[in-house]
């Protein structure tokens, strides 16, 4: 596998001799290695639990939690302030961290580049679009904007072509063109690039559709002199990302993401095409303990093998997608193949997101929880022309495990609206509208138990909506304060 994480031309799970396309296999040869990396997750060791909800956060190791909590036990201080010991060892430490996200990113020239700590993705690319870009655009530029991505890589350039037109500056945002498997249409894309084309934005991996989006192509697409900015909030910390090999001038990722704590996140600016990017005002203190996380989470990286974490998250994530398209009402959004041979989308990282046909993506998110796998159920920030109705993410991580995947694929499978004997359709005789009085709408019979949940008041005379017989002796009922989606008939008792 190459730095970049992708290959031009093609898949690395293709069937090199060194990565063999069965995932099967890759899981079997990397077991022991993954048995090791499971082990130092101190939150999944005794988790009866399932965390597949690693897009959103990833769990961190012991080496960064022993990092922090070393720092601030041992020579906590500001940075950039104060000649005494624990200053200068915290300066010196932000400094290093600079030179470790260099590395990360296989930064070929650190010397122009710059590495800047910001709060995560959201705040670089704000950085990048109303500090930086503002001041470089002209009136009748171009920027070409992924709007199916993340909010984050769309809200801050809508906002830098409003800032402007204030200034009676027109720049027109040109949507990024998609297929339906979720990869950019790149063909598309060629034909709406022109000479005053100034930046593209791009994702790395798509957060929804699960995919690596080859960004490799895009240079050779807008040629040399447009700046691409990379958001790789889905892609530091699951694959190597190569500065080099991408071409791009700007990198956004966010810290929890990539193994460390919240709140620390890289803005990396190449500083070779336009005007050198100045990190502005007075940013005040640094977060410290947040570049200490980093720093170790780096070195963790690097010691358990980014290389090895991409073919684990990949050829699990295959699993886990060949194992949902197998199951009846499954609809997977995006990309449907696994590892992507037989498309044009390079390949899948370990995420998939999905739909039931028979349940709503909350219902489905909350038998799921029930059943303590825990994922995300919601349209997950996606921009202005993503997917608008809820579906199910489920996204992993190099400590999850061939068990944890296998547990959840049981789930979906059986959750059938209406479930079994004790709960049987009924119409809802009586009961319209907003009267929430019985309000069970969705009793789904997952294994042994009816789980019923509610979300939607059902149409008079639907039978879309079924209704427990016998709450109280069989259901298992979940008091109102859990969440806001539920209601619970009042025969339940809670
Ligand atoms: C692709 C992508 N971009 C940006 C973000 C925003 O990241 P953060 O909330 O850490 O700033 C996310 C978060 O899920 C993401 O998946």
């Amino acid at each position: 596998m190459t730095a970049g994480g992708s290959t031009p031309g093609g898949p690395n799970l293709a069937g090199g001799a060194d990565c063999p396309r069965d995932p099967d296999r890759v899981l079997a040869e990397l077991a022991g290695w993954q048995r090791q990396v499971r082990a130092q997750f101190p939150i999944l060791v005794a988790a009866d639990q399932v965390y597949l909800d690693s897009a959103a956060t990833s769990q961190k190791p012991q080496a960064v939690l022993d990092a922090v909590v070393g720092y601030l036990t041992g020579s906590n201080a500001n940075a950039g302030r104060g000649a005494y010991r624990w200053a200068s060892q915290t300066t010196a430490m932000v400094r290093r961290c600079r030179g470790r996200v260099a590395d990360l990113l296989d930064d070929p020239d650190p010397q122009r580049s710059g590495v800047h700590f910001v709060s995560g993705t959201t705040e670089a690319l704000r950085r990048v679009a109303l500090d930086w870009l503002v001041d470089t655009l002209a009136d009748g530029d171009e920027i070409v904007v992924p709007v199916a991505d993340h909010m984050a890589n769309v809200t801050p350039w809508r906002e830098a072509c409003g800032a402007l037109a204030k200034r009676g500056v027109t720049v027109r945002l040109i949507d990024m063109p998609y297929q339906p498997s979720g990869d950019y249409d790149v063909a598309a894309l060629a034909g709406l690039l022109d000479e005053r084309t100034r930046l593209v934005a791009l994702t790395h991996v798509h957060h929804v559709y699960g995919v690596d989006l080859n960004v490799h192509r895009i240079r050779r697409i807008v040629g040399d002199d447009v700046v691409i900015c990379l958001d790789a909030a889905q892609s530091v910390g699951h694959l190597p990302v190569s500065v080099r090999d991408l071409d791009v001038d700007f990198v956004a990722f966010s810290g929890h993401k990539a193994m460390a704590l919240p709140g620390i996140g890289v803005l990396w600016a190449r500083n070779a095409r336009g005007p050198r990017y100045v990190h502005r005002g007075w940013d005040g203190s640094p977060n410290t303990a947040g570049v200490v996380s980093l720093e170790a989470a780096i070195d963790w990286l690097d010691a358990t093998g980014l290389e090895r974490i991409a073919a684990w998250t990949v050829a699990l994530g295959a699993r886990l997608t060949d194992g949902l398209r197998r199951l009846p009402g499954i609809e997977i959004l995006g990309c449907q193949t696994s590892l992507a041979l037989d498309s044009t989308v390079q390949r899948r990282q370990g995420l998939v997101t999905f739909r039931h046909a028979a349940m709503s993506a909350t219902d489905l998110g909350f038998v799921l929880a029930e059943h303590g796998l825990m994922v995300r159920a919601d349209a997950h920030c996606q921009g202005a022309a993503g997917e608008h109705d809820a579906s199910v993410r489920a996204s992993l991580h190099a400590y999850t495990t061939v068990a944890e995947i296998d547990r959840f694929l049981a789930v979906p499978g059986r959750a059938q609206p209406g479930g079994g004997p004790d709960c049987a359709p009924q119409a809802p005789g009586g009961v319209t509208g907003r009267d929430r009085r019985w309000s069970v709408v969705t009793a789904s019979r997952v294994g042994r138990w009816p789980v019923v949940s509610s979300g939607r008041s059902p149409a008079p005379g639907s039978t879309a909506g079924w209704w427990c017989r016998r709450p109280a002796a069989r259901c298992r009922c979940i008091p109102r304060s859990t969440g806001r989606h539920l209601r619970v008939p009042r025969r339940c008792g809670s």
